[in-house]
């Protein structure tokens, strides 16, 4: 790989993530891999919340590129300085502002320096974060970053540039992402954007607008253009994939055309909806083995109930059902969810369903939060948020203790199994070790052994031992 770049620090991998719903850490940008032309003027970028996010931040990178901006692993050295933001719940947004007043600082000493902010809470402040701290001189939403040079060039002459325009067609399906945080091995693919869904809680229709979906031509090219270039593993990122659907390419379609391109890429998608994922996909998925045998299926709640105030379009029973089918289809398949505590009038006895949920599904890994409401959705609207916050965080204490014990059996039950490992890199803790994720997503640590492998190989992996994180294992071919 060449580039005039400096190899600047990778703050954790974090393309080894494939929920769309992690509220990531703050990152900065890091390795391009593609030239770049030698450049004066650089770039800091730092990018919160999901998967998606980081996917447009490599989208934005090649659009300041093309405008001759290097980037810079630190905002001292910056001329311009990004934060491409979450607002998914209150405490994302409030990361931000405190991160705003500390560039009001590095500013002070650095009256040139230009700050934008990107993303999904820039969609839903809009030109209130230019009054706000009067720090601000850019504010670009999701659909807008084809507009960054003609923004950015505003604020070089001294103006404030806002262009927070949603788009019903916009998937930037004809740009070069400049890989981000890169491990060369694992990168995301955007296959669609916004979300026609309107879950009640949610604000993700309100900051990226309609859902649509990405050519699929344009998605297997970029597909098989990371393969040439040595990567191993693709997450096709969209907030609901299974409603994915390019001149009558199915989500199944896709997934297909996608694992065609040569049995050693391997497939992750997420996020899948209840209500939408298909038999069809079940089956493409079993067909495949470089499909990876792992599902994100967000049931947000156990309670029938409270899933139509959620306006999730499927009760309790649907969702028991499509977890029977996952594992009718594929055994060996892991599932993880998304759960939220104390939404709009929930009930202890309510609150208790979600808890029977978790354990009758056995679910191998969870993101969980309690409910933050958020200004202008359906739920701000039309319930009260009248669960106090105490109580929410007393029923999320007692969510993650469940899924902590399930994470731990699902985990332990791997103890004498063999895996097809996708080798990483080196394991956190030591560089005697490698790590790397199995077909369901589990994360593998296991000794190289003097083996001549490296990141990018496949290694098969016996387990010996297991914590509620972690495989341990050791090679055996
Ligand atoms: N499109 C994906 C993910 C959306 S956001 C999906 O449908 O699953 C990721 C997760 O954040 C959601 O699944 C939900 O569990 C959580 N979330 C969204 N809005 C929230 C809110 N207002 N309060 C708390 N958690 C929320
Ligand atoms: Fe939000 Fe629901 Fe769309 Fe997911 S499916 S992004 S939770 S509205
Ligand atoms: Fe993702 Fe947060 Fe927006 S979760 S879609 S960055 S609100």
């Amino acid at each position: 790989m060449s580039h005039l770049l400096p190899n600047v620090f990778t703050p954790g991998n974090l393309n080894n993530s494939p929920q769309l719903n992690e509220e990531l850490q703050g990152s900065a940008y890091v390795q391009p891999d593609k030239q770049i032309q030698a450049t004066t003027k650089k770039a800091y970028i730092e990018t919160y919340g999901c998967q998606m996010n980081f996917s447009d931040t490599e989208i934005i990178a090649a659009q300041l590129a093309e405008i001759g901006f290097g980037f810079t692993p630190s905002e001292n050295n910056a001329d311009l300085v990004l934060l491409n933001t979450c607002a998914i719940r209150e405490n994302a947004e409030t990361k931000i502002w405190n991160r705003l007043k500390q560039l009001k600082v590095t500013k002070k000493s650095k009256p040139g320096l230009m700050v934008g902010v990107m993303g999904c809470m820039a969609e839903r402040l809009k030109t209130k974060l230019l009054d706000q701290e009067q720090l601000v001189d850019l504010v670009v939403g999701p659909d807008a970053y084809r507009d960054i040079a003609r923004l950015v060039e505003e604020v070089e002459s001294g103006q404030k540039a806002v262009n927070v325009l949603l788009s019903r067609e916009e998937t930037y399906s004809d740009i070069a992402p400049i890989r981000l945080n890169t491990n060369g091995i694992t990168a995301f693919i955007s296959i669609m954007r916004g979300c026609d869904n309107m879950c009640s809680f949610c604000v993700v229709p309100f900051t990226r607008g309609r859902e649509r979906s990405r050519d699929y031509q344009s998605i297997v090219q970029e597909a098989e253009d990371l393969f040439n270039q040595g990567y191993k593993e693709i997450t096709l990122l969209g907030q609901n994939v299974d409603s994915y659907n390019f001149e009558n390419c199915t989500f199944a379609n896709l997934l297909e055309k996608v694992a065609l391109i040569n049995p050693l890429l391997r497939i992750r998608f997420s996020t899948s909806h209840p209500k939408d994922i298909t038999d069809e996909v079940l089956f493409t998925m079993a067909k495949y083995p470089n499909i990876c045998k792992f599902i994100h299926l967000p049931a947000q709640s156990g309670n029938s109930r409270i899933l139509e105030l959620m306006n999730r379009g499927y009760t309790r029973e649907w969702y028991l059902n499509k977890i029977n089918r996952i594992r009718e289809i594929m055994p060996n398949c892991s599932i993880s969810t998304d759960i939220i505590t104390g939404f709009c009038s929930e009930t202890i006895d309510e609150h208790q369903d979600t808890l029977s949920l978790m354990e009758t599904v056995a679910y191998d890994s969870a993101f969980m939060f309690y409910y933050s409401e958020r200004p202008g959705t359906l739920a701000a609207r039309k319930y009260p948020d009248d669960i106090p916050e105490s109580e929410k965080k007393r029923r999320l204490s007692e969510v993650i203790e469940v899924q902590q014990k399930l994470a731990l059996n699902s985990n332990l039950k791997d103890i004498g199994k063999t895996f097809e490992i996708l080798i990483e890199g080196n394991s956190k803790r030591s560089e005697k070790d490698w790590c790397g994720r199995n077909s369901q997503n589990k994360m593998v640590v296991f000794p190289k052994d003097n083996y001549p492998l490296k990141p990018g190989d496949y290694v098969t992996v016996l387990i010996n031992q297991a914590s509620t994180a972690t495989l341990l294992g050791e090679i055996i071919s």
